[in-house]
């Protein structure tokens, strides 16, 4: 069990974080994301796709249309979904369902608590909050414990140490 809250200063602390992140998380990890519109979740994402596989990331987008934009080109396969956009579906699609429930690949969801009935069994919860024009709050929940490196890993973006 890890709750940890960061500091990111800018744009490209966020993708340092989602970096990181993207080089610690085991396969089959799910994550949720959530924060307003523009807190920074599709950077966050950036820097997932970018830790998996570095380069890979500069054709990332948001899933506008697609509901769901896959990567395949790093050390695990990369499914980004978007919730907002799937808010009027009646159902989620079953694509959708299995990647998230995937033991192979890691799924990043934003706007997840807009579908908290969905999440898998385990899970991490990312949270950004805007603090001002560049800064922004990052708290990182794992209550399962899927990915215990991450503590030290984001060591020099915490602000408040690891609850354990
Ligand atoms: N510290 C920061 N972290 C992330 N994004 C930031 C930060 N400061 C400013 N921004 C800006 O905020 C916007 C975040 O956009 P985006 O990641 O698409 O947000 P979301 O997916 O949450 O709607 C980008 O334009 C980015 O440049
Ligand atoms: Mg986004």
């Amino acid at each position: 069990m890890t709750k940890l809250l960061l500091q990111s200063p800018n744009p490209q602390a966020t993708i340092q974080i989602g970096r990181i992140l993207g080089t610690c998380l085991p396969r089959g990890s799910f994550v949720a994301l959530d924060g307003i519109l523009g807190a920074g979740k599709t950077q966050l994402v950036k820097g997932i796709a970018c830790g998996l596989d570095e380069g890979g990331w500069a054709g990332l987008r948001s899933p506008t249309f697609t509901l769901m934009l896959s990567y395949h080109g790093g050390r695990c396969v990369l499914h980004h979904v978007d919730f907002y956009r799937l808010n009027e579906a009646p159902e989620l699609p079953g694509e959708i369902l299995e990647a998230m429930n995937s033991e192979r690949d890691i799924t990043v969801v934003e706007w997840a608590s807009i579908w908290r009935e969905v999440w898998p069994e385990r899970y991490i919860h990312v949270s950004i909050e805007v603090e001002d024009d560049d800064k922004r709050r990052v708290a990182i929940d794992d209550p399962f414990s899927v990915c215990p490196e991450i503590p030290k890993a984001l060591e020099e973006f915490t602000v408040q140490p690891a609850e354990t």
